[in-house]
């Protein structure tokens, strides 16, 4: 038997899930208690878990029986089929011993000088005379992160280029269409038609950029893309031109909206949280070298708390690939193990007053795992946890710094829904004063 849910129609609980994410799954847990059952049209059911306990065992459980893989598939046409965020097993694991090096936490000082020098020119692009939604500016921070850090583009007509390829590929479908099991249609003139244009065409322009990477190693380079041509499996196999696009890719779709919707939030809270601000500006007015941002404890508390209070993803997802007992329930193969980010971090048993921003409480504190997810867990956590706090780290300090701000309108801020991100309604809209 499946844990308790709601009864109304699957389609119902797919308006409420889109529309009002946050309160309704905060209804369910009330009155269906952890964990609980929601269903959406098309799907095998959801069961959604908030205790640290029960999120343990999904996230130290059995990768044979837990699959994310299979979960993110309709993400296939935009990352490929190589991609790590849609592979399970051996291959998943062969594919993140690639990955990983270039994005562990000690490398990220190689690319403090960029993000800071990156972040400090769309400072001076922020208009001065009216308000204006903080979100774009923090997508044209972060794109431009990728595409130097990740990708190795420099400045230039090139990755002008490459960038508004990418935009064109990853604009958004309509919120509610991304979780409706659709079929996509490839048929002339259909929008998806136009998606694969669009996909082939950045597809080609990542094949020249590897290819010319290939043919000329140059000098010692810290982008990641050098340094995933360098790396080998325990076979002794390099990654394929095919797999080096869909996880360029992949990095920029995982990578890309989130940490720029972290950015935004980080800063919605610290407006509507006037002494928490100056704490912090009082701290990074302690530091004269970007790169000493990331070693401050109250910039990354802030970071830490908002996260917590604000996750950019309110789940993740493991599909049952066998029966399985879990929690008194005896789960049919199928169903989707949901350990749900937003439940888990607001649990008033773990986080005193947890609807407060508070980032004292994460002060010479380091968070339990299965209680502080906003980055997922187990083998499948987030592969650029260390790259994305280090960049908000690195931003806030070079933004904050910089500027006086103030909220447009009134906070707080409300959560809206992009697709799979949830996101400050207007895109977090402040002026400078
Ligand atoms: C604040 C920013 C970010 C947030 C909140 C975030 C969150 C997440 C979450 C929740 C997952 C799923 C984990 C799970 O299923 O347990 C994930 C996976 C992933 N993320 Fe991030 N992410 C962020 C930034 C980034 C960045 C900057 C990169 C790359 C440079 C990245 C690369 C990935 C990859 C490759 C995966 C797939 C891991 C796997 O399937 O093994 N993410 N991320």
């Amino acid at each position: 038997m499946l844990p308790p849910g709601p009864r109304v129609p699957s389609l119902w609980q797919l308006v409420e899930f889109t529309r009002r994410p946050l309160p309704w799954l905060e209804d369910c847990a009330r009155r269906h208690g952890d964990p609980f059952t929601v269903r959406l049209p098309g799907y095998a059911p959801f069961v959604f878990v908030a205790a640290p306990a029960l999120i343990k065992a999904v996230f130290t459980g059995d990768d044979d029986v837990l699959h994310a893989g299979k979960a993110n598939v309709v993400l296939e046409p935009l990352v490929g089929k190589h991609s790590v965020l849609l592979l399970d097993g051996a291959p998943h694991l062969r594919e993140r011993r690639l990955l990983s090096p270039p994005l562990r936490g000690e490398r990220m000082h190689a690319y403090a000088g960029l993000i800071a020098d990156v972040a400090a020119a769309e400072v001076a692009r922020m208009p001065r005379d009216r308000p204006f939604a903080l979100h774009d500016h923090m997508q044209a921070i972060t794109m431009d992160v990728i595409l130097r850090a990740v990708f190795g583009v420099d400045e230039g007509a090139p990755m002008r280029e490459l960038r508004q390829l990418l935009l064109d590929v990853l604009r958004p479908p309509p919120a509610l269409l991304a979780f409706l099991p659709v079929k996509y249609v490839d048929v002339p003139g259909s929008p998806f038609r136009a998606f694969l244009r669009r996909r082939a065409t950045v597809a080609r322009a990542l094949h020249r950029m590897i290819a010319a990477r290939r043919a000329a190693p140059a000098a010692p380079r810290a982008d990641i893309l050098s340094l995933l041509l360098g790396a080998r499996d325990d076979a002794g196999r390099p990654m394929t031109d095919d797999e080096l696009c869909d996880e360029l890719l992949t990095m920029l779709v995982a990578g890309h909206e989130t940490t720029a919707t972290g950015l935004s939030w980080a800063v919605a809270c610290l407006l509507e949280h006037p002494a928490t601000l100056v704490r912090l500006r009082d701290e990074l007015a302690t530091v004269t070298d970007p790169a000493g941002y990331a070693g401050l404890d109250y910039l990354d508390a802030v970071v830490r708390e908002t996260l917590r209070v604000r996750p950019i993803v309110p789940d993740v997802v493991r599909q049952l690939q066998r029966p399985m007992r879990f929690a008194g329930h005896d789960l049919p193969a199928g169903v989707y193990l949901t350990p749900c980010i937003h439940l888990a971090h607001r649990r008033a048993d773990v986080y005193a007053e947890p609807a407060a921003f508070r980032p004292e409480r994460f002060l010479g504190v380091k968070p339990d795992p299965y209680a502080w997810l906003p980055f997922g867990g187990g083998i499948r956590r987030c592969l650029g946890m260390a790259f994305a706090l280090y960049e908000m780290k690195l931003v806030l300090g070079v933004v904050l710094s910089r500027l006086r701000l103030e909220l447009a309108a009134p906070g707080p801020v409300r959560v809206t829904r992009r697709t799979v991100t949830l996101a400050p309604a207007g895109g977090t809209r402040v002026r400078i004063v």
